[in-house]
């Protein structure tokens, strides 16, 4: 479907374009793999060609998702975890990194890697500090490592960074009062002249609905596209908090003599669960402001042109961590299948048309577990509600979220079903003390879907897996 473009030699390419899933220029995602039930990767990658994405950005350099997109052409953001900085502090173990996931996927018919990614977001306030002293010199010496082995012009190191890491002062909350946060100004600087040095970009990570979750003096509208109150600075509007937020980074790099250096927006987005404010209908409004600014090249007051956007993210991801919020594992725009959430136009034409699915995807077979209706003894349920939701996701059951329409035993099953699907349909992951059974009819309410896990090969043990992790152990034996 995604080639019928070819059919028609006739029809010209500009209406091919807009007719078939092209992406707006230089679009990117991230594809984030925190997933319980992987997609293989073979299908994520069909998918991101099938809707025209042709930049990537990873958080990690998994060697399953690297073959995956070798020969693809996609241009991709590989990373270093937080985990792994410490270990990039010593240039022969950052040497060694770049082999073994960079220069070994240089060959034609290899991985387009344009960027490493050297930790992600690892000044956020929250991680207190953990990686202050540790990020620059693992930036450094990945950099330098690039350089050495020959391809430091092409691929790029860069830390992608929270917005956090800047602010404009209370007392003159605009933009072009934005400086480095002062803890970490010195170190900013460091970051921002070695960048420079080596004509690496600034990644930021812009996020409109974290402004709004948490504040509920947050200007709704403000967090979108489509009609906020201005707040005017030296004469220029600003009409929703992406804007401000970006130029906020122009003029901080500006007060250290680099308002000039490229700038990335390594992720942004709108979670569809998880809180009152991430639903669909937001998703969609936020994302029909974004994309036809990232199509028009309209950029911000002080960026007018074109913005590296990568959204965040491709798809759900259920093993996340929940500390920043229950919305943390829905910030897909697919569901965890790959299957659309809502329509969503990538040309920025505003088509209201669906995303192109992941194709061939293979489920388990159509059955849930669910709350046994001929249960009496129900003061067990809380503990085995409590066991289900902790080795599996019930975010959808919060407030704000599509099953909090719930009723308590309507809360069991879907906690039992969850942790059902999560185990692979295991007859045995059924049972909850009694209270659980299996069922074929499908108990989704409303707008509450009990799910059905997809069949995922990074569970399966069948013996070409066996073989194959015999025959990595081999390998990692002869490295
Ligand atoms: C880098 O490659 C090695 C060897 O394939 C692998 O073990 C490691 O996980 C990779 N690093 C990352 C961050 O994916
Ligand atoms: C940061 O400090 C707070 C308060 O001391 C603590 O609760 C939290 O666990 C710490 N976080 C990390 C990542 O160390
Ligand atoms: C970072 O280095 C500074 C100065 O050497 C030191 O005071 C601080 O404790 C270090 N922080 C961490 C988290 O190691
Ligand atoms: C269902 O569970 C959610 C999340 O734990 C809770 O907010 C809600 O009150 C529960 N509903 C009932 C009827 O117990």
């Amino acid at each position: 479907m995604g080639n019928s473009c070819f059919l028609g030699i006739l029809v010209t390419i500009s209406l091919c374009l807009q007719l078939f899933g092209v992406g707006v220029h230089g679009l990117g995602v991230n594809w984030g793999t925190m997933a319980s039930h992987k997609l293989p990767p073979k299908t994520v990658v069909q998918m991101l060609k099938d809707n025209g994405i042709k930049k990537v950005k990873l958080f990690d350099a998994d060697s399953t998702t690297m073959n995956a997109l070798a020969g693809s052409d996609i241009e991709v953001m590989v990373a270093i975890p937080n985990d792994q900085l410490l270990a990039m502090n010593s240039y022969k173990r950052a040497k060694d990194w770049v082999r073994r996931n960079v220069t070994r996927y240089n060959f034609d018919g290899g991985v387009n890697i344009k960027y490493v990614a050297v930790g992600n977001e690892p000044f956020l306030t929250t991680y207190n500090g953990s990686f202050i002293n540790i990020t620059f010199p693992a930036l450094e010496n990945i950099q330098n490592a690039l350089n050495e082995a020959g391809v430091g012009d092409s691929i790029k190191a860069t830390v992608p960074s929270n917005a956090d890491v800047y602010n404009s002062p209370e007392s003159n909350p605009v933009p072009s009062a934005g400086r480095f946060r002062p803890d970490i100004s010195g170190l900013m600087t460091q970051i921002v002249e070695f960048l420079a040095k080596n004509g690496a970009p600034f990644t930021i990570n812009i996020y409109p609905f974290l402004s709004l979750y948490g504040n509920d003096d947050f200007p709704f509208n403000y967090a979108f596209f489509d009609g906020g109150n201005p707040i005017v600075d030296n004469g220029i509007q600003y009409t929703n908090v992406f804007d401000a937020n970006f130029d906020t980074l122009v003029s901080s790099l500006r007060a250290i003599g680099h308002g000039d250096m490229t700038i990335i927006v390594g992720e942004v987005g709108w979670p569809t669960e998880g809180d009152k404010n991430a639903n669909i209908a937001n998703a969609q409004r936020f994302y029909n402001g974004l994309m036809p600014r990232l199509a028009g090249n309209i950029g911000t007051p002080l960026r007018p042109g074109y913005l590296e956007v990568y959204l965040f993210g491709l798809l759900d991801e259920d093993v996340k961590s929940v500390a920043p919020g229950n919305f943390e594992r829905h910030w897909g725009i697919y569901r965890y299948d790959g299957q659309p959430k809502f329509p969503l136009d990538l040309s920025g034409q505003n088509q209201n048309r669906f995303l192109i699915p992941a194709q061939n995807v293979e489920y388990l077979p159509q059955k849930w577990c669910i709350l046994s209706p001929n249960t009496n003894d129900l003061s067990k349920l809380a503990d085995n509600i409590n066991y289900a939701c902790t080795f599996s996701d019930c975010t959808a059951l919060g407030y704000g979220s599509s099953c909090n329409i719930l009723d308590a035993n309507g809360n069991a099953s879907y906690a039992f079903n969850m942790y059902y699907q999560v185990q692979n349909q295991n007859d045995m992951a059924c049972n909850f003390q009694g209270l659980a059974k299996v069922t074929t009819q499908n108990p989704s309410q409303g707008t509450c879907n009990f799910i059905i896990q997809i069949a995922s090969s990074s569970f399966a043990i069948g013996p070409s897996l066996i073989g194959m992790t015999f025959f990595a152990v081999i390998a990692s034996v002869l490295l």
